[in-house]
């Protein structure tokens, strides 16, 4: 590790079987995997790319990778995976449900609800039984029901109805037997403990070179609640590396794994960019001097966006 961060281009599988003879292992993961489609091509091209997972094959692909995580995450850790639900034939197709219930019978606990990613904007649709779909999920699983958990972190301003009720004293009933504690609380302060909603807009800037990249805002939240200064955060499926600009920023070492190495290239070159500036994005005025293909992805056809 450069003291900052690793990126590995291949098979996360088994860049994770080598980290695991390494003796190295992570205090966090995050990551957002490839997503299932209908097509069922997921053995890659000649030229690495891989394609998409149909819904019904998608747990147990994913399982091979889970298996992965289980030995590379050091006890007490996070991972957390954001997923969506698939619509499929008009119906929710039940991938996540199957999911969730194949990672507990591999060892995994889900120690909370999803976490919801709420999305200030979205793309429209006019589809006649569904509303415009706003969220995505963010779960929580961790090797120990008891995972390393900093919610401290991530406190929120106290509302002005909070800040208004506190300013005499609050009755409440504290114990089993009926009686009442007049005692005067008071708010925490650092602000009030924080919720399962995050609002974060979808990425919309275009020198991010990936389909599909997670707004670094949404990343910093759970390093943040999930990681100390310091601690090793791992993206498996890293892409452009916004997993890695938010552990950065936060103070956090980062190991990103893709496996086309263009998503490898140019995530060194935007935390290199980071390291120097401190700039989430390197500019489009910039490709020429870090050499940068901004035509990759058009290049490359269709199917890349399934990725
Ligand atoms: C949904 S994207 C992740 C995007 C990323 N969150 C970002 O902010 O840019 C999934 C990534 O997984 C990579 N990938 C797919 N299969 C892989 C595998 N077997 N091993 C490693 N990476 C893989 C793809 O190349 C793609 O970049």
């Amino acid at each position: 590790m450069n003291n900052n961060y690793i990126l590995h281009q291949g098979d996360t599988r088994e860049i994770i079987n080598q980290m695991i003879i390494n003796n190295e292992f992570v205090d966090m993961i995050f990551t957002s995997p490839p997503y299932y489609n209908n097509r069922k091509n997921y053995s890659g091209n000649a030229d690495g790319e891989i394609g998409s997972i149909s819904a019904d094959e998608y747990a147990d692909w994913f399982l091979t990778f889970t298996e992965k995580f289980l030995q590379v995450l050091k006890i007490n850790g996070s991972f957390f995976l954001n997923i969506n639900d698939k619509i499929h034939n008009g119906v929710v197709h039940p991938v996540i449900d199957e999911l969730k219930y194949k990672m507990r019978k591999q060892g995994w606990f889900l120690v909370a609800k999803p976490y919801i990613w709420f999305k200030k904007s979205a793309m429209p649709h006019n589809c006649k039984y569904r509303t415009i779909d706003r969220y995505e999920y963010i779960f929580h699983f961790s090797n120990s029901n008891k995972p390393n958990f900093y919610a401290g972190n991530c406190r929120v301003p106290h509302s002005k109805v909070s800040i208004k009720r506190y300013e005499t004293p609050v009755t409440t009933m504290d114990s089993r037997d009926g009686k009442y504690n007049k005692s005067k609380k008071t708010l925490h302060k650092d602000g009030g403990f924080p919720h399962n909603v995050i609002i974060a807009n979808l990425e919309s800037n275009s020198s991010i070179l990936h389909p599909a990249p997670f707004p670094v805002e949404l990343v910093e939240w759970f390093i943040k609640i999930g990681s100390l200064e310091n601690d090793i955060v791992l993206d498996p499926f890293c892409g452009s590396s916004s997993t890695g600009i938010a552990s950065l920023k936060h103070n956090r070492k980062y190991i990103g794994i893709d496996i086309i190495d263009f998503n490898v290239d140019f995530s060194k070159k935007r935390l290199d960019h980071f390291l120097k500036t401190k700039e989430t994005y390197i500019p489009k005025n910039m490709f020429n001097e870090y050499n940068i293909d901004d035509k990759f992805y058009k290049q490359k056809g269709k199917h890349l966006l399934n990725l």
